[in-house]
């Protein structure tokens, strides 16, 4: 999940590696590097912490080189220090930028140990520099000696190697991470995603799994596994797509917030018939879901929870069965999986390593594979059979926000789209539902006018140590929600849980110094919802209520603070609910005077297990 860029240019390339590496900072983000080739030398900068830290320093001593390489660490193996920060150099001749884990590093350390190596880190990186510096010292040209290297590793990578003898020479390779090669006008460039390498070209191409290359000024010449020649397919992108700039916000995750009402719309657009009040009527899906017995769904973090609140939806609505994990489990559970089952994976990046191979499991289990993605060309996409983008844009705060609303939205969709497929509803029944979500983002729109009262409540939270959510149906999972993202970005213990749960266990934490966050839309179970908050009320705790107008009228507990929503169709409350969980976690770390877009520890795209 560390974020690599190379570039074979023609003029000094250090300042674009700085643009392309901003935009892949939200990977990680404990340290940063660069190296360039310079007058046949090779010559880097390296800082601990932000990329800031690294433009300091290249500003009091800049690179001048045309060819060059990048990366910004998220720490695996090692602390995030300057002797660990990328690139790694050996016997000054060879230059490497990794993301990933090679999982038989202290073999090959060894090894190389013994055949006279000095290792300056403490990375599972530094072994494949050496191991290509030992296949120069072995006579072997630069292009052999990268894939022989390339050979010898086992685990989850993607590279780029410099040569301090080959100004004209780039080498690249993926084997699970993304890798983009960045097609230019007499340079070109390594990414390890479209968006980094926006600034220069939109011309993309993905290297696939097992894929390496060798880039110059005017030649991309990509090999596969076995070595031969092969043509992957080139990809334009739209630069507005692209883009990313905070605006006028403070925080990325606050701009990405306000852009919700925005993008659920968007989303909606592209799987709705508002006209025709119809869901999915222009897809034609390569599975029957009048034909499925179950669904098993599979995703980490925020998209675990989307795909939690659609359990309950592909129940109610189409009585479909849902098998929800998470995905780290999943992929070892060897769970039995029904003949031509459906199997969907939810993933903001589409890089998800746990995600991934989930997916991959379920491939070699005869499952249909559908994916619901963010970033279109990203590894689950491609390896799906149907792709249901989210369009959300790009995310940048590490804290998923818009990409969640925008899963519910899609989901939401496919679980009407089943319904009526399975004869559970009506046309008029289907009718009711689309234009229940069509109301989404007014209603969410509508959320975002409670922010003044949600600082009020951030106030109180930043002064706690513990915080309990709970919700009941559709609001459990977005309890979860409101837990993770207070303890992501605030560093606040928080616990989402089911609020029926409560009596079986933490009802023991409750007392005056613990505020408890109750998501409870007037829905079905609503006045379940109330008796579980009248247990907390007898016991002191300090109630924050998030309800409509009349959950506000019915309710008989007097909550410490009262977030009151327009009351709203059930099936789009968790589209709306998301944004005063997000806003409340989002206040609370500002006062707390937390890194709001790159909390601590985290990174936005876990391409490790
Ligand atoms: C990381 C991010 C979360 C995200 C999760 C799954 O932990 O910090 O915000 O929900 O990964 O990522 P994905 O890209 O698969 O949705």
């Amino acid at each position: 999940m560390c974020g690599i860029v190379g570039i074979v240019g023609r003029q000094a390339v250090a300042p674009m590696i700085v643009e392309a590496l901003k935009r892949l900072e939200y990977r990680g983000y404990d340290s940063a590097g660069i190296a360039t080739i310079e007058h046949g030398h090779l010559d880097r900068r390296r800082a601990e912490g932000k990329l800031v830290n690294l433009e300091d320093r290249l500003r009091s001593r800049p690179l001048i080189g045309h060819t060059g390489i990048g990366h910004t660490r998220w720490a695996t193996h090692g602390v995030p220090n300057e002797s660990n920060a990328h690139p790694h150099f050996s016997d000054d001749r060879v230059a490497v930028v990794h993301n990933g884990i090679i999982e038989n590093f202290r073999e090959l350390r060894d090894e190389l140990i013994a055949d006279g190596f000095h290792f300056a880190s403490q990375t599972d990186t530094e072994v494949i520099a050496h191991l290509v510096a030992r296949g120069l010292r072995d006579g072997l040209a630069p292009k052999e000696a990268a894939r022989a290297a390339i050979s010898r590793l086992r685990g989850a990578f993607a590279l780029a190697i410099l040569f301090k003898d080959e100004e004209n020479l780039l080498v690249g390779a993926r084997n699970g991470p993304p890798l983009a090669i960045g097609h230019g006008d007499g340079e070109n460039y390594l990414g390890s995603d479209a968006i980094a390498l926006a600034p220069f070209t939109n011309t993309i191409t993905y290297l696939e799994d097992g894929d390496w290359c060798a880039l110059s000024h005017d030649g991309i010449d990509i090999y596969d596994v076995d070595g031969r020649p092969v043509e992957r397919a080139m990809q334009k992108f739209i630069g507005s797509s692209l883009l990313v700039d905070k605006g006028n916000h403070r925080h990325f995750m606050l701009k990405e917030i306000y852009e919700q009402p925005e993008v659920i719309s968007h989303t909606l657009a592209n799987y709705v018939d508002f006209v025709a009040e119809r869901a999915l009527a222009r897809e034609a899906l390569p599975f029957d879901f009048a034909g499925l017995e179950r669904i098993a769904i599979s995703a980490c973090g925020t998209a675990y929870l989307a795909g939690l609140v659609a359990k309950y939806w592909f129940e109610r609505y189409a009585r479909l069965p849902v098998d929800i994990d998470i995905a780290s489990e999943f992929r070892y559970r060897e769970m039995p999986m029904p003949k031509n089952g459906l199997a969907l994976f939810i993933s903001q990046s589409g890089e998800t390593a746990d995600t991934l191979a989930s997916l991959r499991y379920c491939r070699a289990e005869g499952q249909h594979i559908g994916a619901v993605v963010n970033v279109r060309g990203s590894t689950i996409a491609r390896e799906a059979d149907i792709v249901f983008p989210t369009l959300a844009g790009p995310e940048i705060g590490v804290a998923s926000t818009k990409a969640f609303t925008c899963q519910l939205s899609v989901l939401a969709a496919l679980a009407v789209a089943a319904g009526r497929a399975r004869g559970e509803l009506s046309a008029e029944a289907e009718a009711g539902l689309v234009r229940a979500l069509g109301e989404a983002p007014r209603f969410a729109n509508q959320a975002l006018k409670l922010e003044g009262q949600i600082e009020k409540i951030a106030h109180d939270l930043s002064k706690v140590r513990h915080v309990l959510y709970l919700g009941r149906d559709t609001s459990y999972p977005l309890a979860m929600e409101g837990a993770l993202k207070l303890k992501e970005i605030s560093y606040i213990h928080a616990e989402g849980y089911a609020a029926g749960e409560l009596k079986h266990g933490p009802i023991a934490l409750i007392d005056e110094d613990m505020p408890v966050v109750v998501v409870a839309p007037h829905d079905h179970i609503y006045e379940k919802t109330v008796s579980n908050m009248q247990e907390v009320a007898a016991r002191g705790g300090r109630i924050i209520l998030i309800t409509d107008e009349r959950g506000a009228a019915e309710c008989s507990v007097n909550p410490e603070h009262l977030l009151v929503l327009p009351d709203m169709p059930e099936i789009i409350a968790p589209i709306v609910y998301a944004l005063p969980v997000q806003l409340i976690a989002y206040h609370t770390a500002v006062i707390m005077g937390t890194d709001v877009d790159q909390p601590r520890n985290l990174a936005k795209s876990v391409t490790v297990e």
